[in-house]
C-alpha cells in the first residue's frame, strides 16, 4: 500500500480506543506516514503491545484530542456520555471527530434516545457536545485491517462518509483513500442512519458502485428490525466465531457471492455454530 504524496499533509492523529477498529486504524495511519496516538480508559500502560504492533504511540486519554489534526472516537456507545468532561478543549475547532460507533443494545444497554429512532451519530455529536463526522462503522475490522487495496482495484471497498462540514468531509475521505479504501459522500450526519446496522450498506464490503444503491435502498422503519434480528444471532454465537464468515453470510444474504462455494460452507458453519450452543 501507498504512503503519502509529496502534496499531502502529514496529520497529527488522535484515537480514542484501542480495540479492534482502533488498533486496526492506528496501523494503517502510521503506515501511511501520519503520526498517531491512542488512548483508553485504562492509561498508557495497558497500551504497550498496541503501541508495539501499530507504531502508534500511547497515551494518556488526558492528552490523545491535544492539538491533534484529526480525532477518532472508536469506543462503545455506552461509554461516550462518560467520556471525561475536558476531553475536547484542546482540540482545534477545525479538526475532525469521526464517529466510528454502531447502537446495540446487548452490549451498551437501552438508550431510549437510540431505541426511539434518533440517528446514532447525532447522539453521539450531541453528548459530546461536538459535530461529528460517521465513518468507519460499516465495515467489520477484520475487512479494515485487511481488505485495504490501491486505487482503482476492480474489488476495492467504499466506506461512506456523512458530515455537515463539507472541509473536515473532504479530509476524511481522503485520509480513507490513503488507507486503501474507497470513500462515499453520504451527505448530512441526518442521513448517517442508511448505513447504520440492520441496513444493506452495513458490513458488506461493497464498492463504489454497489454502495450508492444499497444506501438508497434503506429502510429506516426496517433497519432497527434487521439489526435486532441480527444481534439474536451474534449473541448465540461463541465469542470467537469469525467475522469474515459473518461477512460472507451477510453478503449470501443479499443475493452476492452465490456463486462461491466459500459462502455456502459460511451458511453452514454459522447454521452450525448456532444449533451446537
Ligand atoms: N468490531 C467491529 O468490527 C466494528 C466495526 C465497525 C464499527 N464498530 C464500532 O466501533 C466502536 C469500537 O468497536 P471495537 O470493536 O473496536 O470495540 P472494542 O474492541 O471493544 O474496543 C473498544 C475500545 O474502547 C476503549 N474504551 C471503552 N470505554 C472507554 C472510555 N470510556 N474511554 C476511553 N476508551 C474507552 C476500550 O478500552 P478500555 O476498556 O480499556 O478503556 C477499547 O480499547 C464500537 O462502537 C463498535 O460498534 C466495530
Amino acid at each position: 500500500m501507498r504512503t503519502l504524496g509529496v502534496k499531502e499533509k502529514t496529520m497529527k492523529i488522535g484515537i480514542i480506543g484501542a480495540g479492534n477498529i482502533g488498533s486496526a486504524l492506528a496501523g494503517h495511519f502510521q503506515r501511511v506516514g501520519h503520526t498517531t496516538c491512542v488512548a483508553n480508559s485504562r492509561g498508557p500502560d495497558t497500551l504497550q503491545e498496541v503501541g508495539r504492533k501499530t507504531g502508534a504511540r500511547p497515551v494518556a486519554i488526558s492528552e490523545v484530542a491535544r492539538g491533534v489534526d484529526l480525532l477518532v472516537l472508536t469506543i462503545p456507545v455506552k461509554s461516550v456520555p462518560s467520556l471525561p468532561s475536558d476531553l475536547l478543549v484542546d482540540l482545534p475547532a477545525t479538526s475532525p471527530i469521526v464517529d466510528t460507533g454502531n447502537y446495540y443494545a446487548f452490549r451498551d444497554g437501552t438508550i431510549p434516545e437510540l431505541q426511539k429512532g434518533m440517528v446514532e451519530s447525532e447522539w453521539t455529536s450531541s453528548a459530546l457536545g461536538r459535530p461529528v463526522i460517521k465513518a468507519f462503522n460499516n465495515i467489520a475490522a477484520v475487512s479494515l485491517l485487511n481488505k485495504g487495496l490501491p486505487k482503482g482495484s476492480a474489488n476495492r471497498i467504499a466506506l461512506p462518509v456523512a458530515g455537515d462540514d463539507n472541509t473536515k468531509k473532504q479530509r476524511v475521505m481522503a485520509l480513507i483513500d490513503q488507507i486503501g479504501f474507497d470513500a462515499l459522500d453520504a451527505g448530512p450526519l441526518s442521513e448517517s442512519w442508511r448505513y447504520q446496522p440492520g441496513t444493506p450498506a452495513y458490513c458488506l464490503d461493497l464498492t463504489i458502485l454497489q454502495l450508492p444503491t444499497s444506501l438508497e435502498k434503506a429502510d429506516r422503519e426496517k433497519a432497527p428490525l434487521n439489526r435486532d434480528k441480527a444481534e439474536k444471532i451474534i449473541t448465540r454465537l461463541p465469542a470467537d466465531f469469525p467475522m469474515e464468515e459473518l461477512v460472507r453470510v451477510g453478503r449470501l444474504s443479499a443475493g452476492m457471492d452465490t456463486l462461491n462455494p466459500r459462502s455456502w460452507l459460511a451458511a453452514l458453519r454459522l447454521g452450525v455454530a448456532i444449533l451446537l450452543r
